[in-house]
Order: C-alpha cells, then sequence, then structure tokens
C-alpha cells in the first residue's frame, strides 16, 4: 500500500460525532494500511477542556465501536495515538488560535489540512481567525461539511468568507457520497464501456430513480435536523450530485475541472420547478410512529429536540427533469426519507421495451432491460434483462447479471471518508464540489423551499416502516411508472 507524506490534519468538531464515528477510523485504517509511516499528526480541537490522554481514551472507544473488531489491532492503535494530539479552542476566540501557532510551528512545509467538522455559521469565523493568525500556508487546504449555507445567499456569503482567506484551489467541499465505490464505479461503468454510452440517452432509457432510503431517524441530531430538513439534508448534495454523475457529458479527463464543468452543465439544465409545479412535482413527508422490521419506534415529533408541531420534512420525493438534448422529457425521480423500511441506495436506469416485441414474455408481458447500480447495503451491479425459458417453445422470462462488488474483490472496501480524505492530502479536487455548483445546486432547489415554506405543499404523514407517503407512489404512478421495489 502507498506510503503517505508528511501532513499535519486539524480537526475543528474535534471531539464530535463525525470526527468520532467517521473521520478517525478512517485514519486509523490509512495509519493501519500504509506501507511507510512518514511524519503525520492528527490535532483535534474542541471547546472541550480535555487533556491529551483524555482525548485518546474518547477517540479508542469510539474507534472500538465503529471500526469492525476484526480491523482492530492493539499495536496499531497504540502507533496510530502518538500521532494524535488534542487542543482546546474555543473556535470563536481569537487568542486560542495561538495554541494551534504553537503547535503547528517547526513543521516545515507539509502539507496542512484544516477540516472543519462544526456549524457551518462557524466556518467564516474559523477561516478569518485562521488567516490572522498567519496558519494558512500555500500548502494549506480547509475542507467544508455541509450544509454548506440554508439557501443561495448564505451559501455564497459563506463561500466569500472561506475564498478570502483559502485560494478556490485550497477548498475541499466534500459530499461524501461522491467518494463511495459504486459512484466511482458509475463513472468506470460509463467511461471505461463502449457499452452503455450508446443507450445513455432519451432514445433508450424511460426513466432514472435515484433512492438514498435510510431506516435511522434522526439519531441525536434533533435540533440540527429539524432546522434543516431532507430537501436542504440530502437533495441539496448527495441526490444531486449522483445525478450529476448518471447525466454528464463524457468528460475529456478526469481532471478535477474537466469532470466539474461537465457537472455543472447538468445542474444548469436542471428544469426550473416554480409556482404549480411545485404542487405537481415534488411530494414533502414526515414519519409518524411505525415499526422498523418488528421493532416499534416513535414518529418524528417525538424524536428529541424536535420542537412540538414541527413541519420539518423528512421524505422527499421530486420529479426532475433535464432540458437537453440527451436528456429532454426523460424523468429523474429522487427520493429520500428516514426511518424507511429498509436501508437502500440505488440508482436505477429503466430502459425503454423492444421496438417491435415478436417473442413472448411466459408472464404474458415482457419486461424491459433495467440496470441497478447499488450504493448501499451492498455496492453492486445488476442489469436485467429476457432470456428465453428454457425447454419447448419460445417463451421469454427475465434474468439478471448480478455482481455484487464485495465478491468480486475480496478486499475490504475503502469507506467514503477514507478516500476523500487522502484525496484532500494529495491536493485532488475532483470529487469535491466547485463554487459553481453549489450555487447552481441552490438556485434550482430555491423555489422548491420557497413554495414550500409559503406553505405551497402539504407536509404529508408516512408511518415510519414503509417507502414514503402514498403521494410518493402517486407522483411516478401518474406517468404510468412505479419505483422498483413497487413494479
Ligand atoms: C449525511 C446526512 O450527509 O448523510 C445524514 O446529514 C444522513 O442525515 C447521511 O444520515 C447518510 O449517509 P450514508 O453514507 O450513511 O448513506
Amino acid at each position: 500500500m502507498a506510503a503517505l507524506e508528511a501532513f499535519d490534519f486539524i480537526l475543528f468538531g474535534g471531539s464530535g460525532d463525525l470526527a468520532m464515528r467517521k473521520l478517525l477510523p478512517a485514519l486509523y485504517y490509512r495509519h493501519r494500511d500504509s506501507s511507510a509511516h512518514a511524519a503525520w499528526r492528527i490535532v483535534g480541537t474542541g471547546r472541550q477542556p480535555l487533556s491529551r490522554e483524555e482525548y485518546l481514551a474518547l477517540a479508542l472507544e469510539n474507534c472500538r465501536l465503529y471500526v469492525p473488531v476484526k480491523d482492530f489491532s492493539d499495536s496499531a492503535w497504540a502507533a496510530f495515538a502518538q500521532r494524535l494530539d488534542y487542543l482546546r479552542l474555543d473556535a470563536n476566540q481569537e487568542q486560542d488560535y495561538q495554541g494551534l501557532v504553537e503547535k503547528l510551528k517547526d513543521a516545515g512545509s507539509r502539507v496542512r489540512v484544516f477540516y472543519l467538522a462544526t456549524a457551518p455559521s462557524l466556518f467564516a469565523g474559523i477561516c478569518a481567525s485562521l488567516g490572522r493568525a498567519g496558519l494558512v500556508t500555500p500548502d494549506s487546504r480547509v475542507v467544508l461539511e455541509k450544509p454548506l449555507g440554508r439557501d443561495l445567499a448564505s451559501a455564497r456569503r459563506i463561500n466569500e468568507d472561506v475564498g478570502a482567506v483559502f485560494a478556490e484551489h485550497q477548498i475541499f467541499r466534500i459530499d461524501h457520497y461522491l467518494g463511495k465505490e459504486t459512484v466511482q464505479n458509475l463513472i468506470a461503468l460509463r467511461f471505461g464501456n463502449v457499452l452503455f454510452e450508446p443507450l445513455w440517452n432519451r432514445s433508450w432509457v424511460h426513466d432514472v430513480q435515484i433512492t438514498i432510503a435510510e431506516t435511522v431517524g434522526v439519531e441525536g441530531r434533533g435540533e440540527f435536523y429539524d432546522s434543516t430538513g431532507a430537501l436542504r439534508d440530502m437533495v441539496q448534495n448527495h441526490l444531486l450530485q449522483l445525478l450529476c454523475i448518471v447525466a454528464m457529458e463524457p468528460p475529456a479527463s478526469i481532471d478535477a475541472d474537466t469532470m466539474r464543468d461537465e457537472k455543472l452543465k447538468v445542474l444548469r439544465a436542471l428544469k426550473p420547478i416554480t409556482g404549480e409545479d411545485v404542487a405537481a412535482r415534488t411530494v414533502r413527508g414526515q414519519y409518524r410512529a411505525g415499526a422498523i422490521g418488528h421493532k416499534p419506534v416513535p414518529g418524528y415529533l417525538e424524536e428529541e429536540g424536535i420542537p412540538a408541531g414541527s413541519r420539518t420534512e423528512t421524505f422527499v420525493a421530486i420529479k426532475a427533469e433535464l432540458g437537453n438534448w440527451r436528456w429532454a422529457g426523460v424523468p429523474f425521480y429522487l427520493r429520500t426519507g428516514k426511518r424507511m423500511q429498509d436501508r437502500l441506495a440505488e440508482i436505477v436506469i429503466n430502459f425503454r421495451g423492444v421496438p417491435h416485441p415478436m417473442l413472448r414474455a411466459s408472464s404474458g408481458e415482457s419486461a424491459s432491460n433495467r440496470l441497478v447500480i447499488s450504493l448501499q447495503p451492498d455496492e453492486g451491479l445488476r442489469l436485467d434483462l429476457m432470456a428465453k425459458v428454457p425447454g419447448e417453445g419460445m417463451h421469454l422470462q427475465p434474468i439478471q447479471l448480478d455482481v455484487a462488488l464485495s465478491e468480486t474483490y475480496r478486499t475490504r472496501q475503502w469507506d467514503a471518508y477514507e478516500r476523500l480524505i487522502m484525496d484532500v492530502i494529495h491536493g485532488k479536487l475532483t470529487l469535491f464540489m466547485r463554487r459553481d455548483e453549489l450555487d447552481a445546486a441552490w438556485l434550482w432547489l430555491e423555489p422548491i423551499l420557497n413554495a414550500w415554506e409559503r406553505g405551497g405543499q402539504p407536509l404529508k404523514s408516512y408511518p415510519a416502516g414503509t417507502w414514503g407517503p402514498t403521494a410518493s407512489s402517486a407522483l411516478i404512478a401518474r406517468d404510468g411508472h412505479a419505483w422498483r421495489e413497487e413494479s
């Protein structure tokens, strides 16, 4: 495995949920699996007055929770812990940054990553203070966690403020969905094969469905979630980024700006959903009490930190369309929700039926070809085809070409954060959002957000443990289609 160059990783929100659940485990794996150990170190920062030992104990306790037992080794941990340090730092207190200056001095010209796993309201202040403390070197990079703003204006403000300290090539706006193995595989599938590209357009694609369904609720993040909602939490970033990868034109190369130029064209081609269209093309839902499997779970309004009578959506379905030659008239159905029946993230490409159905299917109706790209729970690809029923006569039945990536590649799959953190360290921006992409995504979402806020779309209730409100099935059924699990 590759050696890592020296770097300093400064983690704001160092004792927070993301740091403990994802970032430190990702760095632990990179430490464990790197062949040569350069001098890299991690400084967690936060307002909590923790000693280094207390921070290490907290990190260890969490890594034991989030790293599977078979991957955890005491000796690897002991060496990893040598890299870990903690600094009590209140992001709003200018003088606290002197502690960081002290810690980082004598590091030479190594790469410096400032990872902001904090509330976005702190981004501007942290960057300004880093700048004033002279901590931003030419080899520094800043990583911004989503959500970046609440709307176009606030996102632009954050970008302006961060941009006053860091150049655009130093800013890594993270969307961890772009780091998932299957999303990269979608790029490989589309641009590493000749098979799909001729079919990848309105002539042969009937509709596209992108689903990110979760069984979890708000998981102790009630306050954050209630002021955010599913549209900002999942659609503005993850779902739109997946849509971009499905719909983009073949880029000339995978260098960052070439790829991002193509994604931007997709975002700009999204047909605005305004006025009466908002009611016709969007569904917003909120879960009530129900059961996941057989386990009863409370409704959203009963979750901790949710204000009485909250109207925040935990489910969204949207019928999107792209106004360009390749995709005109092809619906892109997007759907995401909490407390749904199964944990499932997938992209479904439904192809058109055969133009002249001269062969009969055994069930009477011939199924169309379908490509399913699964991101979760298992990563894989499945192609539905029609084949002959064995024996006499010429009747067809559906068969599947199924590739489970975990069986094809028996090595451990990297977590999205592992890959993305390594890209940050190596300065690779391809899988990070550029500022204009973010603007374009907000521009498209704003009319929907505004109409919802004006009460232009009733909030539909759905029982936890289902596939969302019935209005979601109706949205797609109006076009004569069905979500994959319903068809
Ligand atoms: C995050 C959202 O970006 O993605 C969470 O803020 C959501 O609400 C999570 O649960 C889902 O990520 P994954 O990788 O578990 O599907």
